[in-house]
């Protein structure tokens, strides 16, 4: 290999640290056991290794730390809004920002200003509070993900596509179609991205049926890294300039900014409509904060003017999609199938392939992400029956989800390959005699966003 061909390291290295548990395996046994068998239900200090979110679980920089300590707290008006709104504007385009405490805030404040009871909304995928937030205003959700989506193994680099000709017939047909959201990346199936040629697509279609075309785009510069090394014509491109022009291309966004913000909190509603700006801003004000900090403090606001150029530095998205990809070809020589192919802000194990012996209502995910805690300490999501599955009232499964996946979400500048290593391990000892894992059944359940309240107990 020459010089040149040497995959570089990291572009930072590590000045704070944090510590983390290390539980006995019986420990573990009594901590999984006294919350219910749901990982939302653990403690913080009974976990080894965290991949349950990607969302403000990553490290800030020394330079977000310094320009935090400029934080102006006044009520309004303060210089770290302007500060932050500076560079939104920069980035998206969008002449009115309004800022939120996370992105389920701008869902809601946009939800309930631009959707009416009845009408529907389009996604490729919506994600769960996202889907939640649509059905509470009255309105319904519809995801139209491409075929290729479907198929966990296929290579295709833009599974997370809406699929066109499904959308074209649901805005020519007889439903009231009230927003068009794309998701970038498509969290909700596999962490896939989405074409410039799509949005390109579904920008066209909503001009021509005149419907609003908006972004969710919190994995805005991992979509844009993953168009860059993908998707022909681009490769000339900056990560910067590919999310600029995807945001360029819609009417609006928004943005959990606890994802490629680079920090613990924030979010942003972009817009182009004064009408809906003035409507969203009057929510805003009522529920969320003044609209020059809906909600943030001045130093969250000043993390996020740093964390919104720190995110677009490909050095940086070149490490952390290597640092994935790295972490992919581990688990797959465990012996452990994922979604192919691995996108970067999380992994997603078929565990349905790996357990046969369980049936969808043994929930075969969730057992898999229970016996990563039992014999590691790690906590993962589900994203099968138990989340998406139909049940009837005794909790049984009707329908099942269309896969029994885990996702292991990678914090942003959190993990090293240490770490990685572990959790390979782990799972190739369970991937070596997985008969011996049993499947639960559901105690109890709550009828909206079963999965971060449900109790279970194993069979
Ligand atoms: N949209 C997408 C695509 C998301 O992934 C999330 C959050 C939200 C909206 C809501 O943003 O959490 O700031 O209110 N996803 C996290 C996850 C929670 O783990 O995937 P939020």
């Amino acid at each position: 290999m020459s010089a040149d061909q040497i995959p570089l390291p990291p572009p930072y290295r590590i000045k704070v640290v944090e510590p983390i548990a290390f539980l006995s395996p019986s420990q573990r046994r009594d901590a999984i056991e006294a919350a219910g068998y749901n990982p939302f239900n653990l403690r913080s200090d009974q976990i080894t290794v965290d991949l349950l979110s990607d969302s403000g679980t990553g490290a800030t920089s020394s330079a977000q730390e310094a320009a935090a300590a400029q934080g102006d707290e006044s009520y309004a008006g303060a210089r770290s809004w302007f500060r932050f709104r500076e560079e939104a504007a920069d980035l998206t385009g969008y002449p009115y920002l309004l800022p939120v405490h996370q992105g389920r805030a701008g869902e809601r404040v946009l939800f309930s200003s631009m959707l009416k009871p009845g009408q529907i909304c389009v996604s490729n995928t919506h994600f769960d509070t996202t889907h939640a937030n649509v059905e509470i205003v009255g309105a319904k959700p519809v995801d139209l993900p491409v075929a290729e989506a479907f198929d966990l193994d296929s290579a295709e680099p833009f599974k997370g596509n809406i699929d066109l000709v499904a959308l074209e017939e649901t805005l020519a047909g007889p439903a009231d179609v009230g927003l068009v959201l794309m998701t970038i990346t498509n969290n909700g199936l596999g962490a896939q991205p989405v074409s410039m040629a799509n949005l390109e697509a579904v920008r066209a279609l909503c001009q021509r049926y005149r419907v609003p075309f908006f972004l969710d785009a919190a994995r805005f510069a991992e979509n844009a890294w993953l168009v860059q090394q993908r998707e022909p014509g681009y490769q000339g491109w900056s990560p910067r300039q590919i999310a600029t022009r995807a945001f360029q291309l819609a009417d609006g966004c928004l943005i959990s900014l606890k994802k490629d913000g680079l920090t613990g909190i924030g979010g942003l509603i972009g817009l182009r409509d004064d009408a809906l700006f003035a409507q969203c801003e009057a929510n805003l004000i009522a529920t969320e904060g003044f609209s020059t900090y809906g909600g943030l403090s001045g130093r969250d606001l000043e993390r996020l003017a740093v964390g919104l150029r720190e995110v677009v530095d490909p050095l940086y998205l070149a490490s952390r999609a290597a640092q994935t990809a790295r972490f992919a070809r581990m688990i797959n020589d465990a012996g452990v199938s994922i979604v192919e192919p691995a996108g970067i802000h999380a992994l997603y194990l078929n565990a349905g392939r790996l357990l046969p012996h369980l049936s969808p209502s043994e929930f075969p995910g969730h057992s898999l992400g229970c016996q990563m805690y039992l014999d590691g300490g790690i906590r993962s999501a589900e994203l099968g029956s138990l989340y998406l599955g139909e049940l009837d009232e005794s909790y049984r499964v009707v329908k099942p989800a269309p896969f029994e996946l885990v996702r292991l979400a990678i914090p942003r500048r959190v993990y090293t390959s240490e770490h990685f290593e572990y959790v390979a391990a782990v799972l190739g000892a369970i991937a070596k005699d997985p008969e011996r894992i049993r499947g639960y059944r559901i105690t109890s359940a709550p009828a909206l966003l079963r999965h971060f309240k449900v109790r279970l107990a194993p069979l």
